[in-house]
């Protein structure tokens, strides 16, 4: 595709900080990662999950050392940088306040670039299209899993700023699914990658649980009877409950998961015949059994199946900066310094 006039003219700055992960990135005007680094915050791991005020504060204390960081390892300094991004929603609004703000003051400081306020969901949606991740081209049409902490949704992928959400959670996300058995379970936060170490060494057919809306019309999901039959299982053994135990619930919680995923995709694939492709992200994507099975749900349907390498999947900042090459290549920037954080910023409020 021509470049258009206001295609960055430099390297792309960005800035994630929605949730508990403080990330800085630095791309090429065509995509190549010239830095990016990700901190996940540990202060939050005595409380379980994480502590908005404390997620603000951790951010506010870090941000700068890693902007600095990534700036040394492009080799690049202020006057070079073409665009510089943040994400300003949803998420914890301290966090949006913090990174927004500070990437604000950056492009005032860098007349030549502007700043470009990125939606998170928008960046997550766009990722699997970033350029040399090997597999392809990604092209629109297609149909996008998001599958995250704080969010599960299915949604046609039209073009850049144009967003359809076919169907979503009525309770939990699934990622907040994995946490919470991951809690029950006593293993480590956040939950999905224990959840699926522990599940390697369980049998998913001793603790049969249910598949909530499996083979229901749509495309919507629900967790919440899923992590109560976990918890009533955990009770039932009460304190007998073994290791092995432990893997078997694991196992079977993740199989229940990978079912219902699969049983979703396959429904919104029916709801987007023009889907040339099953695109996953967020957080969850990284898990090498739902990947799995939503390779095989396209393959029935002959599309293939994308989703960013597993370090691209979580809150990172190389989505952010993608995400604004994205929209200023095809001359449609997001707001700009004018913006304001939104802890609420659906999708479908993007053009
Ligand atoms: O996209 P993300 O980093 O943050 C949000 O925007 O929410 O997703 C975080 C979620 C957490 O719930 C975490 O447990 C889950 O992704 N997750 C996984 C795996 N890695 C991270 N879930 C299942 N399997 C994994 N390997
Ligand atoms: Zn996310």
């Amino acid at each position: 595709m021509p470049l258009s006039p206001i295609s960055p003219t430099g390297p792309v700055l960005a800035i994630e900080t929605s949730c508990d992960e403080t990330a800085a990135a630095i791309l090429a005007p065509d995509g190549t990662i010239l830095a990016q680094t990700v901190l996940s915050q540990r202060d939050h791991l005595p409380y379980g999950g994480v502590v908005p005020e404390i997620a603000a504060r951790a951010h506010l204390h870090f941000l700068p050392g890693l902007v600095a960081d990534v700036l040394r390892e492009a080799g690049i300094g202020l006057p070079d940088l073409g665009a510089i991004a943040a994400t300003v929603g949803p998420g914890l609004i301290g966090g949006l306040i913090v990174g927004s703000s500070f990437a604000k003051g950056f492009a005032i400081a860098t007349p030549q670039a502007p700043f470009l306020a990125i939606n998170h969901l928008e960046a997550h949606a766009l990722t699997a299209r970033l350029p040399h991740l090997g597999g392809g081209e990604v092209k629109f049409p297609y149909l996008l899993l998001l599958l995250s902490g704080g969010h599960c949704q299915c949604v046609a992928v039209e073009g850049i700023g144009q967003y359809r959400r076919l169907g979503a959670t009525i309770d939990d996300a699934v990622g907040e699914a994995f946490d919470k058995t991951a809690k029950m379970l006593g293993l480590g936060w956040p939950g999905g990658p224990f959840i699926e170490k522990l599940a390697k060494s369980g049998d998913p057919t001793t603790f049969p649980l249910p598949r909530p809306l499996l083979g229901r019309a749509g495309c919507d999901f629900s967790f919440s009877g899923l992590k109560t039959a976990v918890a009533q299982t955990i009770s039932r053994l009460g304190p007998a409950i073994t290791a092995q135990n432990r893997a078997d619930i694991a196992a079977s919680f993740q199989a229940s998961v990978c079912a219902v995923l699969a049983d979703r995709a396959q429904h919104a694939l029916e709801m987007m015949p023009t889907a040339s492709r099953l695109v996953a992200g967020g957080g969850v994507a990284a898990n090498t059994p739902i990947r799995a099975a939503l390779t095989a749900v396209a393959a029935r349907q002959n599309l293939p199946f994308s989703a960013p390498p597993p370090n691209l999947c979580g809150d990172n900042a190389v989505m952010i900066a993608w995400a604004a090459i994205e929209r200023l290549r095809i001359n449609h920037p997001t707001e700009g310094i004018e913006s304001a954080p939104r802890p609420r910023f659906p999708l479908d409020q993007l053009s």
